[in-house]
Formats: C-alpha cells, sequence, structure tokens
C-alpha cells in the first residue's frame, strides 16, 4: 500500500526525495506529495512524474517528507494526496495504514474548531498531532500523545517547519525502515529507495517512535521510553532494484527466473545425500518432527504456491496439509493447536491478512514459520522460524520471480520434512537432482520468450481466457488467470481441467480461448480429454506441456514446449510462459504492466 519516504541530512532534500519516490512507485500511484519545511508543499493526483511537472525550482531544504498513495479513505484527488497538515500548516505528515477511529476524532476536533480539507484519516491525525501542539508546545510530545489516542495500523512520518531538521517516524501494524547514513537518515516504507544512500538500516517495530537528526537517531516506545533497535546490514544490491536493460521489472524479474532458483536452493540442497539442509529451521528441526499438519496461509499469488505445496507435501511426507487465504483464515475459527504447524509464504512480508493469520496461529499454541522474501519484514520477524528466499526485490506488482523462488522453497520444505518422515534416500536424491536442473531447464524457456510474445500478440484482441490445468498444475491456472487479469484487465478464469464440465464449459466458444497446462504426468490423458471437450465447441486451445508428440500438436491451435522434469515440479516450469504471456500480452494491449491500475504491491490493510 502506500509508500512514504523521508530524509535529512546537508544535501538538497529535493532530488533525494523525489528518487525515493520513484523507487516506492510500485506501492501505490493514486497521487503523489512532498514537504520541505523550507519551500513548503506539492501534491499531485498520479504518480511521480506528475509531482514533478508540479514543481516549481527552486524547492531549497536538507529535510522533507514524501509520500505514493494507494487510495483507502477518499478518492485519489490531489486534496485526498498526502502529506496532509494540522490547522497551522506547520506539521506535516506522511502515512501508510488506517487510522481506525478516525471519525471519533474527527468529531472531537470538530468540536475545537478545526477544519478538515480531505476526506481523509491521515488529516484527523496530523490536526491531532496540532491540537497537542498548541497545549505543549512541543513537537515530540505531541506526535507521541496522538499516537496514543490513535486506533489502527500506520507507518508515518511528521515534518514541523520550525525544526526543520527534525522529523519523527513511527510504527504501528505498517513496515518502517530506517536508514542510516553517514550525517544523514532516512525513512522509507522498505528498504529499496534507502539501498543507494546506506546498507544500514533499522526496522522499527509495533509501537516504536524514531526521532531523527541529520546526525542522530532515537527510537522510544509509546510510553516515551528510549529503547534500543539493532542496525542491521542490507546485502541486496542496488542494482537488484533497477531495471537495467529491461523495458519493465515484470519482464526483469521474469527473466531472472533460473537466478532466482539458483539463488534459493544456494547451499541447501545436498544432492548426494538427496537431503534439504535449511539453516532457518535449525532450531526448531525437531519441533517440526512432532507435528501432525501444516496450513499454508498466504494471499493471492503466495496463496497458489501453498497449494502446490499441498500437494508436494501430501504426497512425499504424508502430512496433512491446509491451504488457505489470510483474510479467510482469520475471520473463522480455525481448528489450530500445538500438533500444528502455520507457515506463512509471501514476498513482502508485511501482508497484513497473512501476519493476522501468524498471530492467530501463535495465540493458539501452533509452532510459526515463515517463506518470506523481504529481510527482516515483520513475517519474518514473528514467525518462530523460515526459510528466506533469496530472490533479491521484487519491484513488478506482479509477483513473477518471487512466486518461482517460493515454490522451489517449498520443495525443498518438502525434501527437508521428507527426510525427516520416512522419504527414502533414493526418492531424496532423485527430487534433488531434478530441482538442481530446474535453472537450466528455465533458460531454455526463456530463451524461447519470442514465441509467447508471437502468441500473445495474436490472442492479445480477447476479452476473455480460460486457464485449466490438474493436480500439480491445477493452482498454476489459477496463477496464470490471475497474472491476466492484474497486467491486462481481462476476464480470466483458472480452473481445475475436471471442473470443466461442472460449469464453465458452458462459457466456451470460438472467442473464448483456453490455455491448457498440460505435462505428460499422471494426469495427462484425462486432460486430453478435456482439451478435445473444448475442441468440439470450437473452442480455441493453447496448449503447454512436455510432450511434443503428433497428437497434441494435432489438438492444439498454438503449442509451447516446456523440458522435462519430475511432476512435482513442473509448476516451477510451467508457470514461467505463463508470466510472459501475461507481460506480452499487456503490452499488446499498451498497459503498464508494472503498474497495473488499481494496484499495489504491498497489501498492508485488511
Ligand atoms: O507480499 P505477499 O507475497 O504476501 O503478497 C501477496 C499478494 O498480495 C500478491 O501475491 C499479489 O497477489 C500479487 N500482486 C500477484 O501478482
Amino acid at each position: 500500500m502506500c509508500g512514504i519516504f523521508a530524509y535529512t541530512g546537508k544535501q538538497q532534500a529535493l532530488p533525494i526525495l523525489l528518487d525515493g519516490l520513484t523507487c516506492l512507485e510500485y506501492r501505490g500511484y493514486d497521487s503523489a506529495g512532498i514537504y520541505i519545511p523550507e519551500s513548503g508543499v506539492v501534491k499531485s493526483v498520479g504518480a511521480v512524474d506528475n509531482l514533478k511537472k508540479k514543481i516549481v525550482l527552486p524547492m531549497p531544504g536538507n529535510s522533507g517528507i514524501a509520500h505514493l498513495r494507494w487510495a483507502t479513505h477518499g478518492e485519489p484527488t490531489e486534496e485526498n494526496a498526502h502529506p496532509h497538515s494540522d490547522s497551522s500548516e506547520t506539521i506535516w505528515i506522511v502515512h501508510n495504514g488506517i487510522i481506525e477511529n478516525y471519525k471519533e476524532l474527527k468529531e472531537m476536533l470538530l468540536t475545537k474548531g478545526c477544519t478538515f480539507y480531505s476526506s481523509t484519516d491521515t488529516e484527523v491525525l496530523a490536526k491531532l498531532i496540532g491540537y497537542y501542539m498548541e497545549e505543549k508546545k512541543d513537537f515530540e510530545k505531541s506526535v507521541l500523545a496522538a499516537l496514543n489516542d490513535t486506533k489502527g495500523t500506520y507507518g508515518m512520518v511528521a515534518s514541523y517547519k520550525n525544526e526543520p531538521n527534525k522529523i519523527i517516524a513511527a510504527r504501528q501494524g505498517a513496515p518502517v525502515v530506517i536508514g542510516l547514513g553517514n550525517g544523514e537518515n532516512f525513512v522509507a516504507s522498505d528498504v529499496s529507495p534507502i539501498l543507494r544512500h546506506t546498507k544500514d538500516v533499522i526496522y522499527l517495530l509495533d509501537g516504536d517512535v524514531a526521532v531523527l537528526t541529520p546526525n542522530n537517531h532515537t527510537i522510544y516506545n509509546l510510553q516515551n521510553i528510549s529503547i534500543d533497535r539493532k542496525t542491521e546490514i542490507i546485502e541486496w544490491d542496488i542494482e537488484e532494484a533497477k531495471k537495467g536493460e529491461y523495458a519493465h521489472f515484470m519482464l526483469k524479474e521474469i527473466m531472472e527466473g533460473a537466478e532466482v532458483v539458483e539463488n534459493t536452493i544456494r547451499g541447501r540442497l545436498i544432492v548426494d545425500e538427496g537431503i534439504a539442509k535449511l539453516g532457518g529451521l535449525d532450531a526448531v528441526a525437531e519441533q517440526i518432527r512432532t507435528k501432525k499438519r501444516i496450513i499454508i496461509v498466504g494471499c493471492g499469488t503466495a496463496y497458489y504456491a501453498g497449494l502446490v505445496a499441498e500437494y508436494m507435501i501430501e504426497e512425499f511426507v504424508g502430512m496433512p496439509v491446509e491451504v488457505e487465504v489470510g483474510s479467510e483464515f482469520r475471520y473463522r475459527k480455525p481448528i489450530i493447536d500445538q500438533d500444528t504447524i502455520v507457515l506463512a509464504v509471501t514476498q513482502s512480508g508485511e501482508t497484513a491478512d497473512t501476519l493476522e493469520a501468524i498471530r492467530e496461529g501463535k495465540r493458539k499454541g501452533a509452532l510459526t514459520l515463515g517463506i518470506v522474501n523481504t529481510v527482516g519484514s515483520t513475517i519474518s520477524r514473528e514467525t518462530d522460524a523460515g526459510i528466506y528466499n533469496h530472490a533479491g526485490p521484487e519491484i513488478g506488482v506482479a509477483s513473477t520471480k518471487a512466486f518461482i523462488s517460493q515454490l522451489t522453497a517449498l520443495a525443498l520444505l518438502t525434501l527437508f520434512l521428507g527426510r525427516q518422515r520416512g522419504m527414502s534416500s533414493s526418492t531424496g536424491k532423485m527430487i534433488a537432482e531434478e530441482i538442481k536442473k530446474l535453472p537450466q531447464k528455465i533458460k531454455e524457456i526463456l530463451d524461447k520468450k519470442e514465441e509467447i510474445q508471437k502468441i500473445a500478440k495474436k490472442y492479445a484482441n480477447s476479452r476473455d481466457f480460460l486457464f485449466m490445468g490438474r493436480k500439480y498444475n491445477y493452482a498454476i491456472a489459477f496463477e496464470g488467470a490471475l497474472k491476466l487479469k492484474e497486467c491486462s484487465y481481462i476476464h480470466a478464469e483458472g480452473y481445475g481441467a475436471g471442473e470443466m464440465k461442472h460449469g464453465p464449459l458452458a462459457m466456451i466458444d470460438e472467442n473464448f480461448p483456453t490455455f491448457a497446462i498440460v505435462p505428460n504426468d499422471s494426469v495427462y490423458e484425462k486432460n486430453i480429454s478435456n482439451i478435445q471437450e473444448i475442441r468440439a465447441r470450437k473452442g480455441k486451445v493453447i496448449v503447454l506441456t512436455n510432450e511434443d508428440n503428433e497428437e497434441i500438436r494435432d489438438m492444439s491451435d498454438d503449442i509451447f514446449i516446456v523440458p522435462k522434469t519430475v511432476e512435482m515440479l513442473s509448476p516451477i516450469l510451467n508457470i514461467i510462459p505463463l508470466q510472459l504471456f501475461a507481460y506480452y500480452f499487456a503490452i499488446e494491449r499498451g498497459l503498464n504492466v508494472d503498474r497495473p491500475r488499481n494496484l499495489a504491491k504491498s497489501v498492508t490493510v485488511e
């Protein structure tokens, strides 16, 4: 959701703030705004380019705050754009999250004579800080007092005209990272805009309030008691967060597929012994051995990774697995006990519903684990143990390389659990060998990307699309459809091939093409029958398979062949052509794939 960024130091703040916003653009692009105490505020609807056009130079000043909005309260208008100010227009804040009690706070402030210019909850917090300022005459104390009155979630930064070098950041339920530079300090929603300045960061925890000046940082809790937070060093390279030679992050990240798998398995696969060595699980390995079931929780793409894992773990480990979207899990009464593992799958490590699911699991005594890409993220810290993806920063809103890495990490987990529970060493070796071969096979697929581009071009005028798969590739049908939906805004459905006759077949005609995921596996023949049924209704079929024979070529309007692998790993190869298809399809339609409308990269509100 929204991106926040702030700077205090010796340099001119404006270019640093704009650069920071550009890095964070994937978090929201409904509106953008900056405030520099010495120069004032500028806001615009839309993304950073619009903001740049509105700025009248010079805008001097060595500190400032900046924001990109993904609208929750109020439409994406200039009035609703951040920063928002108190009544004296000397205190300005940027905010990511939702102030849940904003209505009652607003009513109270209205009785005190405040006027509101926006329909945001953020303006209420800004006015509340100003209200306390009248009484306390102290910036820090006023921010603290206002935060103590606030219910809900925030990652926020405040700036005060009369103390221009001081910025105050606070966190409750939405991520805030502090970057520690030499004579300069930074605040951001995630590390990507900080990396180009420093690799030393502090992740604020819920309830933390940080006061930053160019040469100092102090952290308090909401009771104003000073606390220590560890400085961590970020391993990600700044180049990883840039587009490089690619037109879009999405394409860059798909093209990183082979490298991503290599990074996910590096040092973790002992092929000769057929085992996975997962250092992040060492401390809880014996606890894991005693657990009886696993609940996997994730949202969107991460949820689909969980669905694939259900097949892997049940087949090769023999442990019951349930998979659930975080937003459902947290609102029912899931049966969780001390024999349960709750496993979160998440790229950002900040998804609100997944995080709450983990907290619920903890409350009920489960062992909580995470498969997380973002080092230091909330879920990585709140789970008992976990596996980092090491996929590098994923900037494209449509998750691609993270999904490939999640599936790889889940395959490693399957091997780890299986070998704990009686999987033979020969089966272990077979899986390990096949995992090791994946990067090369991914390269072979990526080398043929123009074939997919051609197919995407041919179908780019379609208004509907069906994705169909079975067993291990059941979830890949959903994920293929999700990618097309979010990048192209067209109607795309993912279906289990066996379900076709139970309803979806009725939609099929010559204008409703199907992408059929049909590897030559234990359900190949069944899938072939489903393709015939579609063709009998004049439906066009693009076949995605690892089998190149006359029969399958005859029954496909278009075909894409991927290399062979074992059934459980086939989703890792099959998803890549579908990601490329969604990319090229959207490009054909002239859409900005890195910034799909209405979406943001990280969903930190419920
Ligand atoms: O950061 P997370 O993996 O927890 O995010 C979960 C979903 O929001 C995410 O996968 C979303 O569905 C993507 N935009 C899909 O491409």
